[in-house]
């Protein structure tokens, strides 16, 4: 950008003709601010007023703001799963860094996969980076109750199913639903990661549990776009703020939340992106002794705007303190141990760790013959009686033969089983969609029954809840135990032993797997192709294998001439 070459020129004549008044000589950092607001994604929406005030305080601060648009992922209209597009996202922020002049960038993200999918982007590119996340969107009022997304869809079709819910009090539940824009306001994989985003220090402190349309929302974005010329000038880059604590600390509150189990594969696919060489099993230790203690659903009653009145993420971090590293940075310039002195805790959402909403870890790691590369429990939304459970499988080959089949009292199937689902991984989806939480069989429903044991290689949503048994890997597609079980066969799940095992013998397992064949699938070409062949288990995040800190890549110095 500097310079009389006509390189120099043609860069400033472009952007002086896109409005950004760079002159020769000047100096002055460009920050650039992506964002992915959509109409097709009203989670993202609050980002485009957003963006303007981003623009404000880069200005404000010196610095020349760009802002550009990027693929926005859609957790509700995306299909198989917005997920199977989360890499694609990284590797159009990471590029976009890499071949165009920017000093600094501001992520303006919300729905679930947007967020880490930007931050693994820009983890690669290693420039100085600011996360602004655009808030929940208002609480819905169903019957004269104050509901949440996603959690309450969840219970109130369990109802509808058990056939509690007439045709008119469900159109009215649709129409309460749609109550405006914002991310899901319970504790979903969008505000999971939002807090998380604090916690690494890749947000303003304060920032994450602000509501959408909030007036704080507008002050906060123009100080992420003053922040972001602050971080040039340093420079501070992800790369100094993503410890081994930084990632201890965001697992360890991921359990205090009783976050989303899908925040456990982003973690790992951000880490993923790091020399930090965190594995699964620091996650697994990490959660270890971590009460719950955010009252918000789906393990509580309250929703995000509680949390963020209770004093937000601050005050997470200031009951969590004895269980955190305090030391790691912020992208405001403040360390956590700063934050939590100055943080303000009121009222209950946010309870005292010696009275905590649910006395055990928030989420589990678990290992055994059924998953020896691991899997993921969520414990806060699971039932107790069910934490060392032996049943005997019942099992579903795909989701659609599951959909046809789980109401089909033929089935005979009994409260005491355990509901598999395979052939819904990484591979598999592709992509791992949200279709984990089996429902319960309408005639169980109809009994009374509420949970049981549910196994699969499938995540869920981060608003859904139950003992569900998720990411189980390897994966059925891949050859994983999990493509080796028959319905019949048993089960044993054991949180106080941390395992999830099949319960037959070696021969037997070896006689299966000599017969086993992987699936043919029938993309040859395309983004799913592409996925298929370069996508790695949940345990290491689901990233692609060439994208992967590794040798060579990770903190790669962007090849590009700085302004
Ligand atoms: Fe977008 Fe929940 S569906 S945040």
């Amino acid at each position: 950008m500097e310079g009389e070459t006509e390189v120099a020129v043609s860069s400033r004549v472009a952007l002086r003709s896109a409005g950004l008044g760079i002159h020769q000589g000047e100096r002055r950092p460009v920050i650039g601010i992506a964002n992915t607001a959509s109409d097709l994604n009203p989670c993202n929406l609050p980002l485009n007023a957003l963006a303007a005030e981003v623009r404000r305080g880069v200005l404000a601060a010196g610095g020349l703001p760009a802002v550009f648009p990027a693929m926005s992922l859609g957790e509700d209209l995306m299909k198989p799963t917005a997920m199977l597009y989360r890499n694609l996202l990284a590797m159009e922020i990471e590029e976009m860094i890499r071949s165009n002049p920017l000093d600094g960038i501001v992520l303006l993200a919300n729905c679930d996969k947007t967020v880490p999918g930007m931050i693994m982007g820009a983890v690669s590119a290693d420039i100085p980076t600011v996360v602004v996340t655009g808030g929940a969107r208002p609480p819905a009022t169903f019957q004269g109750r104050r509901i949440g997304t996603g959690t309450d869809l969840w219970r109130v079709w369990d109802q509808r199913r058990a056939g509690h819910l007439s045709d008119s009090d469900w159109s009215e539940f649709e129409a309460a639903l749609s109550c405006g824009v914002g991310a899901c306001n319970t504790m979903g994989t969008a505000s999971t990661m939002a807090i998380l985003c604090e916690v690494l220090g890749l947000a303003l402190p304060g920032s994450a549990t602000i509501p959408s349309g909030d007036p704080r929302a507008a002050e906060m974005a123009r100080r992420a776009g003053e922040a972001a010329v602050r971080l040039v000038e340093a420079p501070v880059r992800p790369s100094s703020l993503l410890t081994r604590d930084a990632f201890s600390n965001a697992a360890r509150v991921l359990s205090g939340i009783g976050g989303s189990t899908n925040a456990v594969i982003h973690l790992m696919a951000i880490a993923g992106r790091t020399r930090t060489g965190v594995t699964l099993e620091d996650i697994k230790g990490w959660f270890k002794g971590v009460p719950v203690i955010a009252d918000v659903e789906p393990t509580g009653s309250g929703l995000v705007q509680d949390l963020d009145a209770a004093g937000g993420v601050p005050a997470v971090l200031e009951a969590l303190a004895p269980h955190l590293e305090l030391s790691t940075g912020s992208v405001g310039g403040e360390s956590l141990a700063e934050v939590v002195a100055r943080s303000h805790r009121s009222g209950s959402t946010v309870r005292d760790p010696r009275e905590p909403l649910v006395p055990s870890d928030g989420l589990a790691v678990l290992y055994g013959s059924l998953a020896p590369s691991g899997a993921v429990v969520r414990l806060s939304t699971a039932s107790s009686d069910l934490f060392e459970h032996t049943g005997t499988a019942v099992v579903f080959d795909s989701y659609q033969s599951m959909l046809d089949t789980i109401d089909d009292p033929a089935l005979e199937i009994e409260p005491g089983n355990v509901l598999v689902l395979r052939g819904c991984g990484p591979v598999g989806g592709p992509g791992m969609p949200e279709w984990g939480m089996i429902p319960i069989p309408g005639y169980l429903a109809r009994r009374g029954v509420t949970d049981m044991v549910r196994v699969s290689d499938a995540r869920m949503s981060g608003t859904s809840f139950g003992t569900v048994v998720l990411h189980v890997a390897p994966e059925a597609a891949i050859g994983g135990p999990l493509a080796l079980v028959a319905s019949g066969d048993r089960i044993r799940l054991s949180v106080s032993a941390g395992s999830i095992d099949l319960l037959i013998g070696e021969e037997e397992l070896a006689r299966r797997r000599s017969s086993w064949r992987a699936p043919a699938f029938p993309d040859r070409r395309g983004w799913p192709a592409l996925y298929r062949e370069h996508v790695t288990q949940a345990p290491l995040g689901c990233d692609f294998d060439f994208l992967t800190a590794g040798d060579g890549g990770g903190f790669v110095e962007p090849v590009v001439g700085r302004s």
